[in-house]
């Protein structure tokens, strides 16, 4: 394609500074950008500025009834090859999901039939919120591309997901929306899942636990297990990958949130039981997480002390819900459920009466014994009611491509996509 023409609309928000060194990035390529900048926006970067180096006209107001003459918003909005939004706020994401247009950006938005990727920035907390996470759901079924925003810390002094990513990692998923077929609704991002453009979970929706669970005793000390997570990432790339769209639930794990994957951070079994039972209704659930069995009973208010007597504090446990069996028994029970089990010994018995016990449909048998949790590769045993499917020891993320590629073939089997 020859110089590229970009649409930019720049939101309200502290990371709207980064909109001038992505529109440098952009022109530097050879890109053609023009910016149109909100109201908030307007707060952060000036017209001028953007004006300088785009060396376009930098569009603010819906009524300039100047441009209408010169350019319509209904031909700004599509002469482009593609819309970006960038700082995306939660107020942004929020109007287009409902389809508001009340100024210039979200008129745009809702006229453009051009692609659209958005790159968000906001506070954690609005980002972990259940109103923007549904926004989010709602704009990638319509076909918007929504970047996975950095951790770190904010402007406000938060710790989390919430950072508009860096100009470089935009430009990167600016080519790589205008290289992919505009049919594809690939997640900017992504590797192909080879075949390039083969997405045999589009139009699915897959839930994912990952990583331990960390039960708290007092404020500093909690009970854990070595789980790494590596696994379940590996599964919920794969998964966004297929092209499905894939919330994980993590456990306390360092690990970057694959491109495409809505993430919701939790400590204990009993939120992840909470964020699971809120994530249905979903077509499969993976449930990779090393769940704890046991919490604290009464966990401690205060940092428990030794008393110089020598004495150990008695600490009483409890048994935590088991999320897999209570999904199996839910009224919304997933079309396809999956749960996983990390066995040291007699394998396939062990995996073949959770299966009964939890009343999945399979069980990943994970054989740990010659390579404990946390290492690059594992071997499986895919356990059904009607049948063992062994495969070798693989990379972690050739388990997940292949068990994507499984999962596919059973969804199709059990419940025909009705956009097949
Ligand atoms: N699991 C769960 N909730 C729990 C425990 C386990 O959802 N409280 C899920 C795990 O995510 C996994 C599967 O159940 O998919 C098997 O986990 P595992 O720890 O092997 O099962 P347990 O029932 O704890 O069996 P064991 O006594 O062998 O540890």
């Amino acid at each position: 394609m020859t110089n590229p023409r970009i649409l930019l609309i720049i939101g309200g928000g502290i990371a709207a500074y980064k909109s001038i060194e992505l529109v440098r990035l952009l022109r530097k390529a050879g890109y053609v950008v023009r910016c149109v900048i909100t109201r908030a926006g307007e707060q952060f970067v000036t017209p001028l500025t953007l004006a300088a180096l785009s060396e376009n006209k930098v569009y603010t107001n819906l009524f300039d009834l100047k441009d209408e003459v010169e350019m319509g918003h209904i031909q700004l909005s599509r002469e482009a090859d593609l819309v970006v939004v960038a700082p995306a706020t939660a107020d942004l994401l929020a109007k287009m999901a409902a389809g508001i247009a009340d100024d210039l950006a979200t008129t745009l938005l809702l006229a453009t039939d051009k692609p659209v990727l958005t790159a968000p920035a906001m506070n954690v907390r609005m980002w972990l919120h259940p109103a923007t996470q549904r926004n989010i759901a709602t704009l990638r079924g319509d076909g918007v591309t929504v970047m996975a925003p950095d951790e770190g810390e904010m402007a406000c002094g938060e710790f989390g997901p919430g950072r508009l990513p860096e100009p470089a990692a935009i430009k990167n998923a600016i080519d790589a929306a205008l290289a992919a077929a505009p049919a594809v609704t690939a997640m900017v991002g992504q590797p192909d899942f080879a075949p390039a453009n083969h997405r045999p979970l589009y139009g699915r929706r897959i839930l994912i636990t990952a990583g331990p669970t960390h039960e708290p005793i007092d404020p500093v000390r909690y009970i854990a297990n070595r789980s790494s997570g590596k696994q379940g990432f590996a599964i919920a790339e794969a998964a966004a990958a297929a092209g499905a769209e894939v919330l994980l639930i993590a456990g306390p794990v360092p690990l970057p949130t694959p491109p495409g994957v809505i993430r919701v951070d939790v400590e204990t079994a009993v939120e992840m039981a909470d964020e699971v039972r809120q994530g249905l209704p979903v077509d499969a659930a993976i449930m990779v997480a090393a769940v704890a069995d046991w919490r604290a009973a009464d966990p401690a208010g205060q940092k428990i002390k030794k008393d110089g007597s020598g004495a150990v504090p008695p600490l009483a446990l409890a048994e935590n819900p088991d999320i897999l069996a209570g999904v199996a028994k839910s009224a919304e029970r997933p079309t396809l459920l999956i749960g996983f089990a990390a066995e040291t010994n007699d394998v396939i018995a062990h995996a073949e009466a959770k299966l009964a016990r939890k009343g999945c449909d399979w069980i990943v048998a994970n054989d740990v014994a010659a390579d404990p949790m946390g290492g690059e590769s594992n071997r499986v045993h895919i356990v059904s009611k009607t049948g063992i499917d062994s495969w070798d020891r693989l990379p972690k993320a050739a388990v997940a491509r292949k068990l994507m590629e499984k999962i596919a073939d059973e969804l199709d089997a059990r419940s025909p996509c009705q956009s097949d």
